[in-house]
């Protein structure tokens, strides 16, 4: 039998017991004692799973001491923090000021229609989230978008229907 936890060391909640990998194990053992380790853990398990899942909540809570609540409370806090799969393309809309004065709420209007699935909710079949994003650093570009990472600027909607075609083309 080998450990390295220590005995008076507050055990982290049970790994699953379906004999699968278990990447949160290591990442609780390595962020349970540090001093405020919630965010740069949260960070480290949607790093390494791609998201965080609901199941994980109550294992990081127990590791470190705090409630499901705070834990659920810091990651909807945080936009950038998903508790579903990521869906396999990414296209952020930005819904601040000066987009929303360049047409960003008719552009995202759009953008749901085209792609079938609504502003921050993944589309079904995994393949496209639309999301809102609050300043990409383009305004003076205004409507701007983030699409896999890459940034546009002065995006009409049919130029973000062509990148989505685009990037669908180039997945086929
Ligand atoms: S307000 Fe949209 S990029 Fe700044």
């Amino acid at each position: 039998m080998s450990t390295h936890q220590s005995p008076a060391a507050p055990s982290a909640a049970p790994a699953p017991d379906d004999g699968a990998p278990d990447p949160l194990a290591a990442l609780l053992q390595r962020w349970r004692k540090v001093p405020g380790g919630l965010l740069p853990l949260l960070h480290a398990v949607q790093s390494a799973i791609g998201y965080i899942p609901p199941t994980a909540v109550p294992r990081i809570a127990r590791a470190l001491g705090l409630s499901r609540a705070e834990v659920h409370g810091v990651i909807s806090f945080y936009h950038d923090f998903r508790t579903q799969p990521p869906a396999q393309h990414r296209l952020r809309v930005c819904q601040a000021e000066s987009c929303q004065a360049m047409g960003s709420r008719e552009l995202t209007a759009g953008l749901e229609q085209r792609l079938g699935c609504k502003l921050d909710q993944p589309r079904a079949d995994g393949a496209w989230a639309l999301e809102s994003v609050y300043c990409l650093g383009l305004c003076a570009a205004s409507p701007a978008l983030m699409l896999d990472g890459q940034l546009h600027a002065r995006v009409g909607l049919p130029q973000a229907v062509a990148l989505i075609k685009q990037t669908e083309e180039l997945r086929a």
